[in-house]
């Protein structure tokens, strides 16, 4: 590995709400010296009910924002952003993006045995068929099975992670795939590792739960080794900063992710959707628009 100088800039994160700071933990224990800026976009949560053309102006927007911010590199840390969005995003952005969705699709081939997988995610990312299509290129003899889960979102924004009417929805959602008799499932929304223990709980220990972000971070682990190795041989300190916008309501957002990442309520800051310059952004479409679709 080329070794790379030290680049103090912040990686950037964003989803449409609360379910990507489940990267944000990954990646505070994992890269414990890189700097992060995690946007949520909590004023248009949910994004998978919206239409592909809503999902990519809001990422777009949100990038352009995570570039003045001078990041490093950009994890869209939402399935349904990942599902429709990835490609432009990395056509606009000077640094590397990262999606969730093919990482979760390399440890799933790697982890079942019986070939056949499960995917569940929003409307928008099961709608897209972004986990069938790439899995079918990779390995063409998996049985696939997908559902779109659209009530787990407002449970899990809700802070309902487990009580009588999450497990009833997650026994309503899930028993096909005890019929169609999967070994491994696929979390394909990022905040589904909050309902891990009633999935499991439901599944069974016979079905693993594949969740991407694990896989994402020990990716950009890799890319950002040197950083720490660096440290170890300097040892200087490094200044570490995280800091949290949202698009509404930062106190709901507190309470939301408190019970999984500690954040201080001076650290969330709420920023004013028209900050986000549509117009800037509406230009960058236009420019990507002769490659899409
Ligand atoms: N957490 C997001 C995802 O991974 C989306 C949830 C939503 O906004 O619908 O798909």
């Amino acid at each position: 590995m080329i070794k790379k100088k030290r680049d103090p800039r912040p990686i950037g994160v964003f989803d449409s709400g609360v379910g990507g700071l489940t990267v944000v933990k990954e990646l505070m224990n994992e890269l414990p010296h890189q700097s992060i800026i995690y946007f949520g976009d909590t004023a248009r949560v949910p994004y998978g009910s919206k239409s592909k053309e809503a999902i990519k102006r809001f990422s777009l927007e949100i990038t352009h924002f995570l570039l003045r911010n001078d990041v490093k590199a950009i994890i869209v840390a939402c399935n349904s952003a990942s599902a429709v969005a990835l490609e432009e995003l990395k056509i606009v952005s000077p640094v590397p993006v990262y999606g969730v969705i093919d990482a979760g699709i390399n440890v799933a081939l790697r982890e079942t045995r019986n070939k056949k997988i499960g995917v569940i995610g929003t409307k928008a990312t099961i709608r897209s068929e972004s986990h069938k299509i790439n899995i079918k290129s990779k390995e063409p003899s998996v049985e696939i099975s997908t559902k779109a889960c659209p009530l787990f979102v407002p449970l899990i924004e809700e802070g309902m992670f487990d009580n009588h009417i999450t497990r009833e929805v997650v026994k309503d959602y899930l028993t096909e795939f005890k019929t169609a008799k999967i070994d491994t499932m696929i979390l394909g929304c990022t905040h589904y590792p909050l309902l891990n223990r009633v999935i499991r709980e439901f599944l069974g220990p016979s079905v693993m739960l594949i969740d991407p972000a694990k896989e994402l971070v020990k990716k950009i682990k890799l890319e950002f080794e040197s950083y720490g190795k660096e440290k170890k041989l300097n040892d200087e300190p490094i200044e570490v900063k995280y800091e949290f916008f949202v698009s509404d309501v930062p106190d709901d957002f507190l309470k939301a992710s408190g019970s999984f990442i500690h954040l201080e309520p001076t650290s969330v800051k709420k920023i004013f959707l028209d900050e986000l310059e549509y117009k800037q952004v509406l230009q960058a479409e236009i420019k990507v628009s002769p490659q899409v679709n």
